[in-house]
């Protein structure tokens, strides 16, 4: 009975990395891929949504029943939902019309109210209404506890106690830099803080879509397309005063790299991941590699699973109506275009 889980919460973490070995080709230092696609609810949103969910019942003493709210994008709404099913909580997800719709089944299926909102902010993202949406949510539910990921010390410390160790672990302590993506800073600033207390010398980087309002020197808010990356608010999570201590270099991607980045690692590797894990595996080959040598190990976080992502990002009609140039997935004869 060694491996067996008491829940499926057991099974949340111990993610594998995978040696990039064709992807990487040309590149001097070892690039790694960390698969946080194996979390059993699909993504390294897993991580938080446990941490998140029992600092709640540290706080809140939750009971069977007990009514928990979430903005998202997705991936937390389905970690979260996991865990509610497992613990007997009931969870509200408040999200936008940009949820893949596979992500919103998963949602569905797994017991949580679904409440979507469609008119978008003045900065072009959701994140505003949304947050108009939680206020009339709480005044209906006065019980209900909402979870705000956003400025969330529980989602950073579960990377720090977990995805930061394991990184390093893998790799006996070898990694010069560390590639992630921003969304709302649970992960990249969990593991940031990590390696700067265990290992100073590893040079952080984290990607952000151009348009995104997230971090604290970003260009403006400009219409975005990859899910899970990128806010149209400064999550309180990455610290603006103290952002420089714990990131050391920022890039900025659009659609169209990052998608392409994920249909080469797919067809290099067989490692199929959203368009968020193209961009950390696009910035880890073509910026950040160029600044390491052979001897040296770069690791990249993939935040989630391509499959989701079969009717938006990998999809034709959907890239076309965005502009988004792709060619590479026409690769099929389809006598109906
Ligand atoms: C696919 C995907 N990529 C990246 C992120 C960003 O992660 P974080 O919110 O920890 O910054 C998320 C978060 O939801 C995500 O779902």
């Amino acid at each position: 009975m060694n491996n067996v889980c008491s829940t499926v919460l057991d099974a949340i973490g111990d993610t594998p990395m995978v040696r990039l070995k064709a992807f990487g080709a040309a590149t001097q230092p070892s690039l790694y891929a960390k698969l946080e696609c194996t979390n059993p609810g699909g993504s390294m949103k897993d991580r938080a949504a446990k941490g998140m969910i029992e600092w709640a019942e540290r706080e809140h003493n939750l009971s069977p029943g007990a009514r928990i709210v979430v903005c998202t994008s997705g991936n937390m709404g389905v970690g979260m939902a996991m865990v509610c099913a497992v613990k007997g909580y009931q969870l509200m997800c408040l999200v936008d019309a940009k949820i893949n719709p596979a992500t919103e089944t998963c949602l569905r299926v797994l017991g949580a109210d679904v409440i979507k909102v469609y008119q978008r902010d003045e900065t072009g993202g959701y994140h505003l209404t949304r947050l108009n949406k939680l206020e009339t949510v709480l005044s209906e539910y006065p019980d209900a506890i909402y979870l705000d990921q956003y400025d969330s010390p529980a989602a950073v410390a579960s990377h720090f106690a977990s995805t930061g160790p394991e990184i390093y672990a893998a790799l006996d302590g070898h990694v010069r830099a560390v590639v992630m993506v921003a969304g709302t800073g649970g992960s990249s600033m969990g593991i940031a803080r990590f390696f700067k207390e265990q290992s100073p010398q590893t040079d952080i980087w984290l990607i952000d879509e151009i348009g995104s309002l997230a971090l604290p020197d970003n260009g403006g808010a400009a219409p975005r397309h990859l899910n899970g990356m990128g806010t149209s608010i400064a999550p309180a999570n990455y610290m603006p005063n103290d952002f420089h201590k714990f990131i050391d270099h920022v890039v900025y991607v659009n659609a169209e790299d990052s998608i392409r980045a994920a249909i080469d690692l797919a067809r290099c590797e067989g490692i199929l991941v959203g368009g968020s894990g193209g961009a950390a595996v696009q910035v880890m080959r073509d910026i950040a590699a160029p600044h390491y040598g052979p001897d040296d190990h770069v690791v990249s976080l993939l935040p989630d699973h391509g499959s989701r992502y079969t009717e938006t990002q990998f999809d034709p009609d959907w890239l076309a109506a965005r502009g988004i140039n792709v060619p590479e997935i026409f690769n099929v004869e389809d006598e109906s275009r």
